[in-house]
């Protein structure tokens, strides 16, 4: 984890968007603390959120294909956006063909720099999936972090998908050549237990962080509410060991059993897992809380803020909890877009001045 350095508000102060989704044509100055954006079902307000999370990580958060997201008849979508540090962001992406991603005018040929200075969180409905979904999520939030805080992970990951592809690719491979699977066992290995050091190291200081923004959002502390990382394979053995002793299994089903892929983090309360105890509502603080504590933890280990994309919390949460959930995202004194359908359900929120930015979309037309 990086010493703490003086926190830079990094905020994206200009957004224009061409061709995304339903919207054929925005350019807008933006706040830097909160961002509201509201309008009719249908009228564009995910898509504006979605365009954010496309540019600041290469992903839609609702769609892995990429070409839904260029405006029907147009042939590429562009989003082009500017922080307060004068850094410039640009992303193209035409019909069927490869993306084109600029940080300040230079091409780049993946997503790690452009991701590090637009750190971004998103809290939606299938957020609100990540206890009862299937671990890749609660993996895909765990490296997310780490991502973060520690520069060195994503050369790790990157080693590990490829020792991983190219050990499946020869347990598939019959009859099976033993010796030809021993150099990627060990590449796998040695990977995943940097891999294991960093998430491990992560989530010891995520936990602290997190029960401290939980008790506050939920109002009680669950003394007994735990969390647990799993690395992905059993024992105190090392990985390689573990590959060895795992060989029939992995050759039964073609695939690796074993590994940083099968990485997860469970949440008990008492000896029960959480999900069977708790209710929806309790679920939902529980992930908020989860994700409020990363953007704070990372503003404390590297020293920058990370924005929020909030696509409309009235619809998952009552009243006193998104009042409660606001809150604690607003003391976060970060870059948030919120979306929702009628303003009226978050008028709990007095800010005025340039702090605040109103956008109004209407059949793909955002105004302000
Ligand atoms: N590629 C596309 N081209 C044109 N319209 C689209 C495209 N993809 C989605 N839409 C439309 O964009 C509209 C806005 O969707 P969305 O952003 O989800 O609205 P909101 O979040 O305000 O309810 C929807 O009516 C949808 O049908
Ligand atoms: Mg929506």
């Amino acid at each position: 984890m990086g010493v703490s350095t003086p926190r830079t508000m990094s905020a994206l102060c200009k957004l224009e968007l061409s061709q995304f989704r339903n919207i054929e044509h925005s350019n807008l100055e933006l706040a830097p603390f909160l961002n509201l954006i509201h309008g009719e079902n249908g009228s564009g307000k995910t898509s504006l959120l979605e365009a954010i999370h496309v540019l600041a990580t290469g992903k839609s958060f609702r769609s892995s294909l990429v070409d839904p997201l260029i405006r029907e008849g147009a042939t590429e979508a562009v989003i082009f956006a500017e922080n307060t540090e004068h850094a410039s962001f640009g992303l193209k992406k035409p019909r069927n063909q490869k993306h084109q991603l600029k940080l300040s005018g230079t091409a780049q040929t993946n997503w790690d720099e452009v991701a590090r200075a637009i750190p971004t969180q998103i809290l939606d409905s299938s957020s609100f999936q990540l206890l009862e979904g299937g671990p890749k999520a609660r993996r895909r939030f765990l490296d997310w972090g780490v991502f973060h805080v520690e520069p060195l992970f994503v050369e790790s990951w990157r080693r590990s998908r490829k020792a991983l592809a190219n050990r499946n690719r020869l347990l598939k491979t019959q009859p099976l050549d033993e010796s030809q699977l021993e150099p990627w066992n060990q590449e796998l290995a040695s990977s995943a237990e940097k891999m294991h050091i960093s998430r491990k190291s992560y989530m010891e200081n995520l936990i602290p962080v997190f029960q401290d923004v939980h008790g506050q959002l939920s109002g009680q502390s669950l003394t007994n509410l735990a969390i647990e990382y799993r690395r992905g394979w059993d024992g105190d053995k090392g990985l390689a060991e573990a590959l060895t002793a795992n060989l029939a299994q992995d050759v039964k089903y073609g695939s690796s059993q074993l590994g940083p892929h099968r990485a997860d983090i469970e949440m008990r309360v008492g000896k029960r897992k959480a999900i069977e105890l708790l209710s929806r509502g309790q679920q939902k603080l529980l992930v908020c809380a989860l994700k409020i504590a990363q953007g704070k933890l990372l503003s404390q280990a590297i020293g920058r803020q990370c924005l929020y994309l909030v696509d409309d919390l009235p619809a998952e949460l009552d009243r006193e909890n998104r009042e409660r959930v606001l809150t604690q995202l607003l003391n976060l004194k970060t870059q948030l877009f919120v979306t929702c359908v009628d303003l009226s359900a978050l008028d709990f929120i007095h800010l005025e001045g340039p702090e605040l930015a109103t956008f109004h979309v209407e059949r793909g037309i955002i105004r302000d």
